[in-house]
């Protein structure tokens, strides 16, 4: 095996030839990705990221290299020269590009050899998650990782393009950086140079991109890695990338404009679909008592609906109870749910009882009659109302939850997506945009028994309700702003706040006094010392908005090298263990855990 390629040059790759060039000389590069041998003849399909193409080893044309193609062994990666000829009509693959033609071979090199692969690089795709990760680079030579990297790619083409075109200027930011607060925990660097000091990689250049308003580039983007130490999901990565943007001397429309354009671009040219604009915008307060949750999947009904009122006047302990405690009754109706048996009604308790509610009322609809739950304690006009309200007919099923408003939504949330699911009711060939605003600026925090953000520290107050702030927090909408494509939040945002007594209120509010914020703030609160503009921003996660776009069902189907759900890179095998030396540098001592 020779290290160099000499005189052999690709002159097509594995995903274009057809018909027209029939008769022409090729020279194709790329990896075996199947070998079918058929005593007289060897077919064998080379890959590479363009495509795959059929080549055709004949003895009575040339014996050699038939004969070394007989050695030629899956992911072989591999030289050949060859002719292309159009296939006989019976030979036809038409769900190939390069279907029509084959490639009878005269010269074959082995470029490089190849051990037998943990899992075979086929459709569909074979091997476990885990082992998929530790061999990522085979995963990723599989075609759909192959599309959806390219259309991550791509996605990144569009964005640059549009901000490029509107104006905004893309500035990076240090990834080395002090502390700064978003809700989660930070990665922390140790300074070899200043022993006991860290660096922190930043959560999200939240506070640089403010300062660069100050410095007056009034459109920033960036699209950036963001580090955060927190539980992960499907959709959360610790490091992940966003399209961060900030803007100066805008209001909440100025940012959706822009970001609705962006979207109207990515599904034009990535997708070829027209979206319309404006989207739709529902307060939080409206998402939670409709959906249950702030970030609606509105593909499919099955809305809640609130029937405490209709149902105050009963003899139910249950329903008194809670209206007594400032609770609220609400319900979902599942079609055709009258079927459900016994036991699969005792699993959806169990079920609520994971999500925290203490059981749920099934009431079903049998010829028009409304039967079992706490059927018996409504009067015959208060169940016609129920099921009028509830829109359920004959043979469906009604569950109502009676507790605290934050319990009774999350929970008939959790099952009215449970059952979107099951029943198949969402329609997935929809796009459904929306913009959640008004959200609470705080909120209570139980265990800590103080107000914690809803977003960060720095997103204003709506004007009208800053008198509230002392008098009744919780009451304060925030001017920020969630961006939502089919039950996921794909960006979220808000107008700042970029007057220094505002800032001191926010804080005292958050009980965070004037040291404090000099010590975790005080470089911002200085810069806003010097002209602030009003400002304010948005940042997408952009792994998420790739996942929706290729169908994905979690991010790391768009991350080319992801961490696994427990935190793990396990292709490097990060995180490891440094040496003594290093340790030392950085002044740090290692205490064993007994869970090493
Ligand atoms: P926020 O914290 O809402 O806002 O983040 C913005 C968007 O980033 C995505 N996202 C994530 N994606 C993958 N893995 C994660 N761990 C993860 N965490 C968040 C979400 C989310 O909507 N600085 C503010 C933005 C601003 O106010 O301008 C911020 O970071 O899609």
């Amino acid at each position: 095996m020779s290290e160099s390629l000499g005189d052999w040059k690709r002159t097509h790759t594995c995903g274009e030839l057809n018909s027209k060039v029939s008769g022409n000389q090729v020279t194709l590069m790329g990896w075996v990705d199947r070998r079918r041998d058929h005593g007289s003849l060897i077919f064998v399909d080379i890959r590479d990221r363009y495509g795959k193409t059929q080549l055709v080893f004949n003895p009575q044309h040339n014996d050699k290299t038939y004969e070394q193609a007989k050695a030629l062994k899956s992911e072989f990666v591999i030289a050949v020269k060859g002719v292309v000829n159009t296939r006989p009509s019976d030979a036809i693959n038409r769900n190939l590009t390069t279907g029509e033609i084959e490639v009878e071979i005269s010269d074959l090199r082995i470029l490089n050899e190849a051990e037998v692969t943990p899992f075979l690089i086929t459709d569909p795709r074979e091997g476990s998650e885990e082992l998929r990760l530790k061999y990522r680079y085979l995963d990723l030579r599989h075609p759909d990782m192959q599309k959806n990297i390219i259309l991550r790619h791509q996605l990144t083409q569009v964005v640059r393009k549009y901000f490029d075109q509107n104006n905004f200027i893309e500035i990076e930011t240090p990834v080395l950086m002090r502390s700064t607060p978003e809700g989660a925990r930070d990665f922390l660097v140790p300074s070899r140079l200043y022993n006991g000091k860290f660096f922190a990689l930043p959560q999200s250049p939240q506070i640089y991109k403010q300062i660069l308003m100050v410095s007056g580039f009034d459109r920033y983007y960036q699209i950036v890695r963001c580090f955060r130490d927190e539980d992960l999901r499907a959709d959360r990565q610790p490091e992940f990338t966003q399209i961060d943007v900030e803007m100066s001397f805008v209001d909440e429309e100025d940012v959706f404009s822009v970001m609705e354009k962006l979207m109207v671009s990515i599904y034009r040219e990535l997708m070829g679909q027209e979206i319309k604009t404006p989207f739709l915008r529902l307060s939080y307060q409206e998402c939670i008592e409709r959906f249950g949750v702030d970030k609606p999947d509105m593909r499919f009904g099955m809305e809640i609906q609130t029937v405490t009122d209709l149902l105050r006047e009963t003899d139910f302990r249950v329903f008194n109870d809670s209206i007594t405690a400032n609770g609220v009754i609400a319900g979902i109706n599942i079609p055709d749910g009258a079927s459900y048996s016994r036991s699969q009604i005792d699993e959806l308790n169990k079920l609520v009882q994971s999500y925290g509610a203490k059981g749920v009322l099934a009431q079903k609809i049998l010829e028009g009659v409304l039967q079992g739950g706490c059927t018996k304690f409504l009067s015959t006009e208060q169940q016609n109302q129920l099921i009028q309200q509830l829109q359920a007919s004959d043979n469906d099923l009604i569950l109502l939850l009676a507790d605290q408003p934050n319990i009774t939504y999350k929970v008939l949330g959790a099952l009215r997506l449970h059952f979107g699911e099951k029943l198949k009711l969402i329609d997935k060939t929809r796009n459904d945009l929306l913009w959640v605003v008004d959200f609470p600026l705080v909120e209570f925090d139980e265990d800590e028994q103080r107000y914690d953000v809803m977003h960060h520290p720095f997103t204003s107050p709506k004007e009208a309700d800053i008198e509230l702030m002392e008098s009744d927090p919780g009451k304060v909408r925030a001017r920020a702003y969630d961006l939502v494509l089919n039950g996921t939040e794909i960006a979220g945002g808000s107008i700042r706040i970029h007057r220094p007594e505002l800032q001191q209120k926010m804080f005292r509010l958050l009980g965070i006094g004037p040291e404090e914020a000099q010590d975790k703030f005080g470089f911002l609160l200085e810069a806003f010392k010097y002209g602030a503009p009003p400002h304010g921003g948005i940042a997408f996660g952009f792994d998420r908005l790739a996942m929706i776009l290729v169908n994905g069902n979690s991010i790391r189907d768009v991350i080319a090298f992801p961490k696994t759900a427990s935190a793990l890179s396990l292709m490097d095998g990060s995180p490891s263990h440094v040496d003594e030396k290093q340790l030392n540098e950085l002044g740090l001592k290692i205490i064993e855990n007994d869970s090493e």
